[in-house]
Parts: C-alpha cells; sequence; structure tokens
C-alpha cells in the first residue's frame, strides 16, 4: 500500500492532484499539439489528415462537429474558427441528439468527432450514421489508437499524453490548438484570410504556451476570489463570441467538480431569463478579456452591478477601466481573438478546482461522473 502511495505521488509530479498537474502542464501540451506542425517562416501547416483529402476540405459544403461534454464545447469555439478564417458553414451538434433525429447529412458534408477517450459511445454512434451517408469522417482524439482514431477516415492527435482527471483541462486546449490549425490550413488554401493575418496569427499561436505559462502565475489571486465565492449556491458565466463557448466550460467545470450550480450564457442573453435570479448573493463570472466586444460586455457588467450581482471579470490586462467596475479582476494577457479562449479558459480551471478544494470535494473523481462514457 505504502508503494502504491509512493507511486500516485510520483505520478502527480508532486501536485495534489491531477487536475492541478494537467492545467499546470497546458503550457507544454499546447506547444505538443502544434509541435511539427507549424512552419511559421514559410506559413505553412501540415496536418496529415488534411493534406489526405485536401480536395474534399476545400469544397466541403458543410463542417458537422459531433461531440460530448467538453469536446462539444470546444466544438462550439471550432464553429467560430472555421466560419471566421476558412468561410466553412460549420454546425454543432451533440452527438447523442444528432444520432437519434434524422440529421440531413450530404456526402459533401464532413463530420468532425471531438473526443479526448476516442471511446464515447453516442461520438461513436453519430459516426456510424454518418458513414452510412457518405460524409467524410475525421477525428480530432487525444487517445492514440482509440475507437473514434480508427474509424474515421482520417484525423489528428492533440497529443496531450494521458488525462487522468475526470474534468477534462488539457485535452480541452489541445483540441483547440488542433481546430485553430486546421481552420487556419483551410483559411490559406482557400484564401479567406489575407497573409498578413494568417502569419500574424501562426506567430501569435507560438507565443501561447509562454503567455499560458505566465498566466498560472496569476494563481494566488485565484485562490483568493475562490473563498470569497465558495459559499455560493448558484453562479453564472457570460462571455460573448469566441468567449461565450468559454463562459459554458467555465461553468460546466464548476459544476462537474465543486457541485456548485452554474449556467454559462453569452452575455447579452442575460436579459431573457437569467438576469431575475442576480442578487447579492450570485456571483457572476464575465470573459470580458475581448476588444471587439469590449463595450457591449461592459455594459452587460454594468446591468450585474445595478442589481448588486458580485461580478468577477476575466480582463485584458491592464484594462483598469473594466477592473474599476468590478469586484474582482483576474488579469491574462493580450492576444488575438479567435485565440483568445486558450488564455481565457485556464484561471476558469483554476478557479473550480479551488472552489472544489475548499469545498473538500474530490476533484479528480468527482460523484456521478465518468472519464469516459462507452455506454448510452
Ligand atoms: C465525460 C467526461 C468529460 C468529457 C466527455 C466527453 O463526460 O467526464 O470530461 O468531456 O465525457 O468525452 P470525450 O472522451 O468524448 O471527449
Amino acid at each position: 500500500q505504502y508503494l502504491e502511495m509512493e507511486i500516485d505521488t510520483i505520478e502527480k509530479g508532486g501536485f495534489d492532484h491531477y487536475m492541478l498537474k494537467e492545467i499546470y502542464q497546458q503550457p507544454k501540451t499546447i506547444a505538443d499539439a502544434m509541435r511539427g506542425r507549424i512552419n511559421a517562416k514559410q506559413g505553412i501547416i501540415t496536418l496529415g489528415g488534411i493534406n489526405e483529402f485536401e480536395n474534399r476540405f476545400l469544397n466541403a459544403d458543410r463542417i458537422i462537429i459531433a461531440a460530448c461534454g467538453t469536446s462539444w464545447i470546444a466544438g462550439l469555439i471550432g464553429e467560430h474558427l472555421f466560419e471566421d478564417l476558412a468561410r466553412i458553414p460549420t454546425e454543432v451538434e451533440y452527438a447523442s441528439e444528432f444520432r437519434y433525429r434524422n440529421p440531413i447529412i450530404k456526402n459533401n458534408d464532413i463530420v468532425l468527432a471531438i473526443s479526448q477517450s476516442g471511446e464515447t459511445a453516442d461520438t461513436i454512434a453519430a459516426l456510424e450514421l454518418a458513414r452510412d451517408r457518405d460524409a467524410l469522417l475525421y477525428g480530432i482524439c487525444n487517445v492514440v489508437g482509440s475507437s473514434i482514431a480508427r474509424m474515421t477516415d482520417a484525423g489528428s492527435y492533440i497529443h496531450a499524453g494521458p488525462e487522468i482527471g475526470v474534468a477534462s483541462t488539457k485535452a480541452f486546449t489541445g483540441q483547440l490548438v488542433l481546430l485553430t490549425l486546421m481552420a487556419l490550413q483551410l483559411a490559406r488554401k482557400k484564401g479567406t484570410i489575407s497573409s498578413s493575418y494568417f502569419f500574424q496569427l501562426l506567430n501569435e499561436l507560438e507565443n501561447i504556451p509562454a503567455k499560458v505559462e505566465s498566466l498560472l502565475q496569476n494563481d494566488a489571486k485565484i485562490k483568493y476570489v475562490a473563498q470569497e465565492i465558495k459559499d455560493a449556491n448558484n453562479a453564472l458565466y457570460l462571455g460573448r463570441g469566441y468567449n461565450f463557448p468559454v463562459a459554458l466550460e467555465g461553468a460546466l467545470k464548476l459544476k462537474e467538480i465543486s457541485y456548485i450550480h452554474a449556467e454559462g450564457y453569452p452575455a447579452a442573453e442575460m436579459k431573457h431569463g437569467p438576469i431575475a435570479l442576480i442578487d447579492e448573493n450570485m456571483p457572476v463570472i464575465v470573459v470580458a478579456s475581448n476588444d471587439s466586444t469590449r463595450e457591449k460586455v461592459i455594459s452587460n457588467i454594468q446591468e450585474v452591478k445595478a442589481r448588486k450581482g458580485k461580478v468577477i471579470a476575466i480582463i485584458k490586462e491592464g484594462d483598469q477601466a473594466i477592473e474599476k467596475l468590478v469586484d474582482y479582476a483576474i488579469e491574462i494577457p493580450d492576444t488575438e481573438e479567435p485565440l483568445s479562449p486558450l488564455l481565457s479558459v485556464i484561471p476558469l480551471q483554476l478557479l473550480a478546482y479551488h472552489i472544489a478544494i475548499l469545498r473538500d470535494c474530490n476533484v479528480d473523481q468527482p460523484r456521478n461522473l465518468a472519464k469516459s462514457v462507452t455506454v448510452e
């Protein structure tokens, strides 16, 4: 038993939990997801799976993303990337709904499954359905040789290494890197973004690991905020654009491991319902780091403050105007907007982690949850 404890300690690499270790591994896992795939000087991205089916990708009418859980949320960011950069119409489906609703799938569609484990039963069933309708099947997986990796026509691994914590962290950012690389490679080939913007994004992508490293240093501040909101019964997460899915992911992390009821909402939708819930006991976590929606998000924050809500904002370094408005501000480095989820999600992972620890929850194995859901 002593030996088992020793092995456990070694595997956690000095961290108290796998989840924390995996959060801190992200500078490396994000770099690993790009390794060998980018030639920033020449402006070339190489994903073997896309090269192999280049014509299918360039002529695709649609990309349909099917996934579950955190992978589904990564898919929502993928939708932004594919539409914004590569101008390919994209839909994101819960695999469990898609498989049972006789969806329209054409042979010019690409069905993209995102799955950390590569074994999620509903995602596998969605692929089987798409295969019967002659769509091209592509997979973004972490586990090498998994069922989804084997059954798809082509795909890309995220190379994040084993993810042990049930709540997904480093797999999510790895999935985002792959979706970004796919969108950029297709955008370049299709000529849907300017050469200078392409290079800008590519260079900035290579800066992301160092920026993640630097924002992990904010942990003490996040711990402090966790202390302030650990006794809440509910929490609301808001974001817009590329960061709306990040709000969903922040809320999912919190409910998974701390058992606090949390909802993610597009910030502007708040007035169509959730605003009724806001009072002094309701922490509202706002991802407010994007330039394009900054003014809008500021007015959303003012709406919450007017109702005495407690606002925790993820802001761009040095954004004093928002900092003054809110109760707690957590800074992240500036970046290009399509890449911003890679940074903004990290403080939300840490916040959920610290709150769960303060509530004495089992963060690595939360109640009722499985790492991989291989049955319906
Ligand atoms: C479970 C896990 C989640 C994961 C989801 C999808 O619910 O607890 O962390 O996001 O399954 O899993 P997949 O392996 O397909 O990404």
